[in-house]
C-alpha cells in the first residue's frame, strides 16, 4: 500500500523577504513537492500570495508545485495558476457552487486536481468525486495559519479514506491517488498520520525550524 512518504514543505513559514532562496533550499533538502498556500481574506481569515509568487518562484526549483488555494469563487483563478506554473492545484469543494466542473476546468489544463476537506467537511463532500481527482487533501486544521495544533478527529478521517482511496484506484487499474495531511505536522504527528495512511505530509513549522542548515535532517525525521 505505501512507499516512502512525501514532504511537502509549506513555504507559508518560509521567509517571505527570501522566497526564492527558501524554494532553492528546501529542494536541495530533498522535499517532494512545494505546498504553497493561497488565501484570500475571504474563504479563510487570512492574506497571502497570489499567481503572481507562483510565477516568480517557478525558475527556482523542479519540485512539482502542489498549489493549495484557500479562496472562493475557486474558477475565475485556476487558469491563472495553471498558467503560473501549479503542478497540482487543489480546492474546497466549499468554494464553488460544482467542484467537479472545477475538477473538469483543472484537468482540461493538463494539470492534476485535488480537494481538500475541512476538519468539519465530511467524507461525502469526495467520495463521488474520487474516481476523477488525484489528490486528496485533509486539513488537520482549520485553514487559515501555520503553526496551530493537530486536531486528532482527522486520523479517523484518513483511516476512512486510505480504505475509500484504495478501492477507487484498484478499480481504476492501480492510479495513485494521493492522500494528503495539511496542518499541525511534527514528528509525533506525521508517525500518527502515516499509520493512518497518509501519504503525503505538508508541513511548514516543522520544516523551517531552525534555519537552513535544519531543513535536510527536518525533512528526513517527517518521513518516519
Ligand atoms: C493552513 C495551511 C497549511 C499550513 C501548515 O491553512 O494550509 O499548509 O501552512 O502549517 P504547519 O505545518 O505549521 O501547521
Ligand atoms: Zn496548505
Amino acid at each position: 500500500m505505501q512507499q516512502t512518504t512525501k514532504i511537502a514543505p509549506s513555504i507559508l513559514s518560509a521567509d517571505f523577504a527570501r522566497l526564492g532562496e527558501e524554494v532553492r533550499a528546501i529542494t536541495e533538502a530533498k522535499a517532494d513537492y512545494v505546498h504553497v498556500d493561497v488565501m484570500d481574506g475571504h474563504f479563510v481569515p487570512n492574506i497571502t500570495i497570489g499567481a503572481m509568487v507562483v510565477k516568480a518562484l517557478r525558475p527556482h526549483s523542479a519540485l512539482p508545485f502542489d498549489v493549495h488555494l484557500m479562496i472562493a469563487p475557486v474558477d475565475a483563478f485556476i487558469a491563472e495558476f495553471a498558467q503560473a506554473g501549479a503542478d497540482i492545484i487543489t480546492f474546497h469543494p466549499e468554494a464553488g457552487p460544482h467542484p467537479h466542473r472545477t475538477i473538469q476546468l483543472i484537468k482540461s489544463l493538463g494539470k492534476k486536481a485535488g480537494l481538500s476537506l475541512n476538519p468539519g467537511t465530511p467524507l461525502t463532500a469526495v467520495e463521488w468525486l474520487l474516481p476523477d481527482i488525484d489528490l486528496v487533501l485533509v486539513m488537520s486544521v482549520n485553514p487559515g495559519f501555520g503553526g496551530q495544533k493537530f486536531i486528532d478527529s482527522s486520523l479517523h478521517k484518513i483511516k476512512e479514506l486510505r480504505r475509500r482511496i484504495d478501492a477507487v484506484s484498484e478499480a481504476q487499474g492501480g492510479r495513485p491517488i494521493d492522500l494528503e495531511v495539511d496542518g499541525g505536522i511534527n514528528i509525533a504527528t506525521a508517525k500518527q498520520a502515516i499509520a493512518a495512511g497518509a501519504d503525503v505530509l505538508v508541513a511548514g513549522t516543522a520544516t523551517f525550524q531552525g534555519g537552513a542548515a535544519e531543513y535536510a535532517p527536518n525533512i528526513a525525521a517527517l518521513r518516519g
